[in-house]
This record gives structure tokens, sequence and C-alpha cells, in this order.
């Protein structure tokens, strides 16, 4: 078992930088997640990683060896990619084996690794099925099956799940996080999925235009994003945002006037801001309400009803703001509504988009 580690790690395609001094340490054992929007770089990062793209400049080690110049098969590293990249014509105990086959494993081991990869994936009763005769989530199992064979350092996964239907999504999804737990082995996974990182990742990474944005655990980043992207990345629905300009700046909390209100209100801060400054104010669905009285206020334009919740759309100047409501909360489109702005649930950034709040927990 081994750490990964990179340090001001850089890669140019020509002229083009597409990771930027990627600093970052990822534990023993730990499952991290590389999440963010299409582009962003994070299938570069982990191959990378891999060894199947050069690092430009800077340095990747796993465990305590600088593995800029080791060719991917001597990294200790398996990977399983979205496309599965099966051999159509081979069983899956030949998928599974062929590895090992190449690199003379004697065939009593190939036998032994590959039935107790099968029997941890629960995957026995398919070790002659060819790749056409599976579905796309047996198919899965199999790629993921062919790297743990490999018994590797670091498992490293470039969104493993995006093939499959929403269900067998959430099931593999728990699948792959109980895998981790058995095996503790240090996991590296790539998704565009904030729930998937969420749901699986001890670590998140978020990463934007090559840049990383914040790493920590999930809920770090729900309770504290560090900026305006985080906030609006992690979470769903997504963060609402209001912008204003603070209408008397200080310390510990600043009086600030939004768009759309008449009324100021305060907002309690961990780091200075000063009069005149623009920001945003951020406030997720699930911590507002609808209320009779705020200073600010909207129209109801649609309610989605889900059952447990509803989601109230509001209209407050130009655009929506979302608010989680009851299931049985009774309100009609065009009513007029407060929204609820409890001083501990806000988040406010200032005009670098920085957090300039303490965050909700
Ligand atoms: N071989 C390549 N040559 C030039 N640019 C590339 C190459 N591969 C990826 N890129 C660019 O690098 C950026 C990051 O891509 P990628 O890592 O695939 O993003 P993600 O996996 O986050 O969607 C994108 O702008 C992409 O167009
Ligand atoms: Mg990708």
């Amino acid at each position: 078992m081994a750490g990964v580690r990179l340090e001001k790690a850089v890669k140019d395609y020509g002229a083009t930088r597409v990771i930027h001094d990627v600093d970052l340490q990822i534990d023993d054992g730990e499952f991290a997640v590389f999440v963010g929007p299409s582009g962003c770089g994070k299938s570069t990062l982990l191959r990378m990683v891999a060894g199947l793209e050069e690092i430009t400049a800077g340095s990747l080690y796993i465990g305590d060896q600088e593995m800029n110049a080791v060719p991917p098969a001597k990294r200790g590293i398996a990977m399983v990619f979205q496309s599965y990249a099966l051999y159509p014509h081979l069983t899956t105990f030949e998928n599974m084996a062929f590895g090992l086959r190449l690199a003379k494993r004697p065939k009593a081991e190939i036998e032994e690794r590959v039935m107790r990869a099968a029997g941890i994936l629960q995957i026995e009763e398919l070790l002659q099925r060819k790749p056409k005769d599976m579905s796309g989530g047996q198919r899965q199992r199999v790629a993921i099956g062919r790297a743990i064979v490999r018994n590797p350092e670091v498992f490293l996964f470039d969104e493993p799940l995006s093939n499959l239907d929403a269900k067998l999504r959430v099931q593999m999804r728990q699948e792959l996080a109980e895998l981790h737990s058995r095996l503790k082995t240090t996991m590296i996974y790539v998704t565009h999925d904030q729930v998937e990182a969420m749901t699986m990742a001890s670590k998140i990474v978020v990463l934007r235009a090559g840049h990383v944005e914040q790493v920590g655990a999930p809920l770090d980043l729900y309770h504290r994003p560090a900026n305006k992207f985080v906030a609006g990345f992690i979470g769903s629905p997504a963060m609402n945002f209001v912008s204003g300009v603070v209408a008397e700046g200080g310390d510990k909390q600043a009086k600030v006037k939004l768009d759309h209100t008449s009324e100021n209100i305060i907002v309690p801060l961990a780091r200075p801001v000063q009069s005149g400054e623009s920001i945003s104010l951020g406030l997720r669905p699930e911590h507002t309400a609808l209320v009779d009285n705020s200073p600010l206020k909207g129209t109801v334009t649609v309610v989605e009803r889900l059952g447990s919740v509803s989601f109230v759309y509001v209209k407050v100047g130009d655009s929506l703001f979302t608010v989680q409501a009851e299931g049985s909360e009774v309100i009609a489109a065009g009513s007029e509504v407060g929204i609820d702005l409890p001083a501990n649930r806000l988040h406010m950034f200032g005009a670098d988009d920085i957090s300039v709040t303490a965050g909700t927990a």
C-alpha cells in the first residue's frame, strides 16, 4: 500500500497548459475523488499518476519513490476506465488472467488470484462468459476484477460508472465503497458527478481549469466552501447566490445591501470586508424557508413536488432562487413570498469570489 503525492505538477500540451502547479497529498488507504466540470483536467491528472501522460514539470511520488520516469507497468497501479477496455474474444476468466499470464505467473497462482477477485466481486458465475454476453454492470465488474487481480498499491478509476443507468450507478457506488473498506487500498476516482464524490470520497479534490480549487472531506466542502466555485459545485440543488454591495464593512460583521432589497442585512464574518466591496451572498435551498417577512422577497414561479420535499422556485429580480420546503407545503405559483436569511446559514464571497464567512457547521 502507498500514498500518492504530487509536487508542483504541470502538464502542457504544446503551448497550452492544462494542469497548473498541482500540489496534492493522498494518504495511504485514502479514497480520493477528483471532481470538476468536463475538461477541467481530471483525466489528465489521473493519467499523469498512471504514467499514461508524461509530467511536463514537477514530481509524482507513489510511496517514497519518485515515479516521473517509471513506466506504467512498474508503478504498482491498476486503472479502470469508463469504456471497460475488455478483450472481446476472451472470457471473464481470461480477461482477468491476461496480465498475470503476460507476467508468466505460475498457473496455480493465476487461478488463485482470479478466483479470489471473482469471489470479492461475486462474479464467479460469469467466469466463462465473453463480454458480449454480459450487461454493462457485469462488464464493469470484470474490469474492476482485472484491476484487483494485479494487487496494486493504488487503484485509479476514470468515470467507471458513467455508462451505467442511474439505478445501477447507485448500486455500484456502494459496491466500490465496500470494496475500498475491504481492501483498504489507496484509490483515486475521477468523476464529474458531485454526488458520487460526496458519497464515496474520504478526500475530495475539486478541480477547475487545471487548478485545484479546494481539497477536503465531503462535509468540509459542503459546510465550508473556500470560494464561490466550490460553493456552487458541491451540493444539490445548487447553492443560491444573490449579489450585493457592502454598505458598512468590518472585521466581525458587515451590513450588506443585496440587489432587489431595501433593508440592509447583517452578515457575520470570518474575514474583514471593506465598505463598497461587491459581494455574493450564498444560501443553500435546504438552509432557508419561505417566510412572511424578509428583506429578500420574490414571486413563486414553479413548485416541484418530490413527495418528501418540495422545491419552490422564487423569482428575485431576474434570477431564480430555490427554496426547499416541506413536501406538504401548500403554495401556488404567483404568490409573493419572503426568503428566510438565517445568519448562521449565510455564506458570503468577496469581489475575488473567496469566502469571507465561517461556514455553516
Ligand atoms: N492529447 C491532448 N492534446 C491536447 N489537449 C488535450 C489532450 N488531452 C486533453 N486535452 C485538453 O486538456 C484539458 C483537460 O482534459 P481532460 O483531462 O480530459 O478533462 P476531464 O477529464 O476533466 O474532462 C481539456 O481542455 C482537453 O481539451
Ligand atoms: Mg475525463
